[in-house]
């Protein structure tokens, strides 16, 4: 077995298994952890199959939670990559939120895939939209997610899945490095400055981009409930915050440390150019549709 190639390799995959399945000493270009110890998961760091085979012992399930709203050219390509790199081997619950469940396409899903759409009123701010997700997302785990799922991610619809996104990003509680801000000093961060905001920052660990954020179904609840909460405070005293939902996510994880940590190869954006240090994309933001919406 692939354990066995070398005796050396051998030595190194056995510490690997003692922390976690992790080996954080193999990327040494990069951190490999936090402060509070929450892994943060590079490629190179995991053997895929150990992740996978430990998840369908334990019988991990993942829902995942994505929204069409009023932007259905992005729909079908989420779905069609989705289904070649999300979870496979794993059985996926996909719900789909859309003011316009007839315009959503069929999908060939794999086995133990299946698809529910959620139709869901479509309010005229997308910054509404954006917010009003936290509180769909936790109706539904409260009424739906919690008794067929272990997990939960959640993900915004521009983005194309181009390589393995696997059991190894799962955990109790998950956040993703934002592309842009992974490298670059804490004060450029865009933490929400205002103090009027329930998200309102001084100081934070990193910046989180709110395009994925996941975890069991127990802390997404958590998580949605807690930021559905300041954002209404927020309507209430007349203040939005900086970058919506993001902002209110950034705080809440500042407050609630996340369990594990993706690195921006779990949502990279190709107009940043070259990395050495990502080695491989598994998401990428979807080229904006300029054309189609300079359509009126
Ligand atoms: C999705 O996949 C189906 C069949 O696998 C294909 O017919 C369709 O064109 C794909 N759609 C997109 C937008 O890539």
């Amino acid at each position: 077995s692939r354990l066995r190639s070398s005796s050396g390799c051998r030595t190194i995959k056995i510490t690997c298994w003692l922390i976690f399945f992790l080996c954080f000493r193999s990327r040494r270009d990069v951190q490999t952890c936090t402060s509070w110890k929450a892994p943060i998961i590079w490629e190179g760091m995991f053997d895929p199959d150990l992740y996978d085979q430990m998840h369908k012992k334990e019988g991990t399930s993942v829902a995942l939670t994505v929204f069409a709203v009023g932007r259905f050219e992005y729909l079908e390509t989420f779905l069609n990559s989705s289904e070649k790199h999300f979870m496979l081997g794993l059985p996926v619950s996909y719900y789909v939120f859309t003011d316009m469940p007839e315009k959503v396409p069929e999908i060939k899903l794999g086995h133990e895939r299946s698809l529910k759409v959620i139709k869901v009123e479509r309010h005229s701010r997308w910054q509404d939209v954006s917010m009003m997700r936290m509180k769909t997302i936790l109706d539904a785990i409260e009424s739906d997610i919690r008794h067929h799922c272990t997990h939960v991610f959640c993900f915004d619809v521009d983005q194309v899945f181009s390589g393995r996104f696997g059991s190894e990003a799962l955990g109790d509680s998950v956040a993703l490095l934002h592309a842009y801000y992974y490298r670059i000093p804490e004060k450029l961060f865009t933490y929400d400055r205002n103090p009027k905001s329930k998200s309102y920052m001084e100081t934070g660990d990193f910046y989180y981009h709110a395009a994925v954020f996941g975890g069991s179904w127990k802390s997404v609840k958590a998580l949605t409930e807690a930021c559905y909460r300041n954002i209404m405070e927020d309507k209430r005293n007349n203040v939005e915050a900086l970058w919506h939902d993001e902002s209110h996510l950034n705080k809440y994880f500042w407050l609630h440390k996340p369990s594990r940590v993706l690195s921006p190869e779990y949502c990279w954006d190709t107009n940043i150019g070259y990395r050495s240090d990502i080695r491989v994309t598994r998401l990428l933001w979807a080229p904006k549709h300029y054309d189609a919406l300079r359509t009126p």
